[in-house]
């Protein structure tokens, strides 16, 4: 089954638990003159999302379908919602655009630069390209400026059927989930580059309210600092990571 939640006006988070993988996949819908679907979801959930969404807004009326990067969580159903949204248009960034949806999408798709601007009514949406933050060339993230909200796809990736929004640490309950991937298969999230604090610093300077997550609670509070923080788990886990995996290459 789904949850609704408003967690900030106009913005409804639309989770579908799986207990299986002790997992959330959140969907954010924006209710606008033209309304905007974050994440299209897997393709198994699409039925069940419709659902949900219908309980919001007649889904035929869904202009925009947006994601971060090409993964099936992201964006697997995205042709679903075009088919039933004649006049809905997926928006990612521009490589997305060139090298994904250019095949994969049914129709093309609108292609966004770092600090373009899309305004779908009372709502606008800065587009910050973040290549392989949290991974994938094409990866970016929207942020609606109109109440700072920050649409950040895995950023701070949160197990369990947690709370919709919380204003408490997130930072902990993401650091346990991702160390508990790296014990097995999933391990490897994401990568730690040199450009992943400058990436996560400018999303800091944006100064968001609420950091709408695909996986786990949204965020309010002290966003900034929630994301300058980020910058020192991603580290310990992949850029020490890294570091150990590169001195027993040089003692190899
Ligand atoms: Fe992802
Ligand atoms: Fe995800």
């Amino acid at each position: 089954m789904y949850k609704i939640n408003e967690i900030a006006p106009d913005v409804y988070r639309i989770s579908i638990f799986i207990p299986d993988i002790q997992l959330q996949f959140n969907h954010f819908l924006i209710k606008d003159d033209e309304p905007l679907l974050y994440h299209a979801g897997l393709k198994q959930l699409f039925p069940i999302l419709h659902e949900a969404v219908k309980t919001l807004m007649d889904p035929k009326l869904l202009r925009w379908i947006g994601f971060s990067h090409f993964e099936v969580d992201e964006c697997g159903a995205l042709n679903e919602w075009l088919q039933v949204a004649p006049h809905a248009q997926a928006v990612c960034s521009e490589i997305g655009a060139i090298v994904n949806m250019s095949d994969f999408a049914l129709r093309p798709a609108y292609a966004m630069k770092t600090n373009e601007m899309l305004q779908t009514g009372k709502h606008k949406y800065r587009f910050i390209q973040t290549p392989h933050l949290p991974h994938g060339w094409d990866a970016g993230v929207m942020f609606e400026e109109t109440n700072k909200t920050l649409l950040c796809s895995d950023l701070f990736h949160q197990n369990g059927d947690v709370a919709a929004l919380t204003d408490k640490d997130i930072l902990e309950p993401h650091k346990a989930a991702i160390l508990f991937y790296e014990a097995g298969p999933l391990m490897d999230y994401a990568p730690y580059t040199h450009k992943t604090r400058k990436m996560l610093d400018q999303l800091a300077a944006l100064n968001p309210q609420t950091l709408a997550t695909m996986h786990g609670s949204s965020f309010y509070g002290d966003c900034a600092k929630a994301l300058t923080d980020l910058d020192q788990v991603m580290k310990d886990v992949w850029g020490e990571k890294l570091a150990t995996e590169s001195k027993l290459d040089i003692v190899g």
